[in-house]
């Protein structure tokens, strides 16, 4: 949150591990209403007449539904904005964007490829906003992941999980999520491809486990958890280059095998068959993908439970 008291969802370092748990506990909470047979659908509507818009710059299929239909299933209404179609695209500036949106909607979510346009727009906005993938980071996605295992494992906390492959705005949050959940984790990377030394600082400075290694068999030595990701981010050329760099990092049965017995798989998809994993680590008992596709949803409404606040977030079992 900022020194306003707004509740901002920028990356998993802003918020202390009590929040993040809390949001967790929400989306479990709520996933359960959703399942349990005798419960209708949320009741209470507790998110009736809040909106929320999307504001998306890039292709999204997960982050955009995960976000759509969990507000409407909390009672709110959505807006989806396409900065192509605003005015943004003939000029008008990101400040008075920003303070027209606050004058509209009580949330707003941003994709964007430039992460200086989500600064500016905190720096105008006085409505929450909810980072929704930046070339730097995506952390709505750890949460859903970190929930996906515990529903698989119990409990993250000492646990040790390993990456494999680009050091991407994926791995960036993941590495944040690690420090505030208590878990270890370990990253194989090209040396070119490492995670920016920016959030690695941050993560000594905190005390997290976080090892970077260049040999993904290392990587992977009694982790639970494997995770990779597109060897092509949405911020990256594609290139020959790219890939043949990346070769040796791909996620396949052998890789798996040096791994923790009953480790899982994960991958935030999209995913690139043959490219970062086989088709059958990708298609195999350990791969969780879908679970954490789905959570997508139930974290993302813990998220906005917790980012819309007050009485609506005390309603689960939460003091604002
Ligand atoms: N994992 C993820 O964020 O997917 P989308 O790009 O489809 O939103
Ligand atoms: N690292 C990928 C994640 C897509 C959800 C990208 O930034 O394109």
């Amino acid at each position: 949150s900022s020194a306003d008291g707004i509740r901002h969802f920028l990356d998993l370092r802003d918020h202390d591990s009590a929040t993040l748990r809390a949001i967790l506990d929400v989306a479990r909470s709520v996933k359960a209403m959703q399942h349990g047979r005798e419960r209708p659908l949320h009741p209470a509507q507790p998110l009736a007449g809040r909106t929320l818009g999307l504001m998306l710059s890039k292709p999204s299929t997960r982050t955009r539904l995960s976000f759509e239909i969990g507000m409407r299933q909390l009672g709110g209404t959505v807006s989806v904005l396409s900065p192509g179609d605003m005015q943004i695209g003939r000029g008008e500036s990101l400040a008075d964007t920003a303070r027209v949106l606050s004058r509209f909607l009580d949330v707003l979510v941003v994709r964007t490829g430039d992460t200086e346009m989500i600064r500016e727009l905190v720096r105008w906005s006085t409505i929450p906003i909810v980072n929704g993938l930046t070339p730097d980071s995506h952390p709505v996605q750890i949460l859903a992941d970190i929930m996906t295992f515990e529903e698989h494992r119990g409990a993250v906390g000492g646990t040790h999980w390993a990456w494999v492959g680009d050091g991407n705005n994926v791995a960036v949050s993941l590495i944040e999520g690690a420090v505030r959940f208590g878990f270890s984790l370990t990253l194989a990377t090209p040396p070119s491809m490492q995670p920016r030394e920016e959030v690695l600082e941050w993560a000594r400075r905190e005390g997290g486990a976080i090892r970077l290694v260049h040999d993904p068999v290392e990587a992977v030595r009694d982790a639970q958890c494997i995770v990779t990701d597109t060897w092509t981010s949405m911020s990256d050329r594609e290139s020959a280059d790219r890939l043949a760099t990346l070769e040796p990092y791909r996620v396949d049965t052998h890789l798996m095998q040096k791994a923790a017995p009953q480790a899982l798989f994960m991958h935030c998809l999209p995913a690139h068959i043959g490219e970062e994993v086989t088709q059958d680590v990708f298609e195999s008992p350990a791969s969780v993908v879908f679970d954490e596709a789905e959570n997508r949803l139930h974290a993302q409404k813990g998220l906005l439970l917790w980012v819309l606040g007050g009485v609506r977030w005390q309603r689960f079992g939460h003091a604002s």
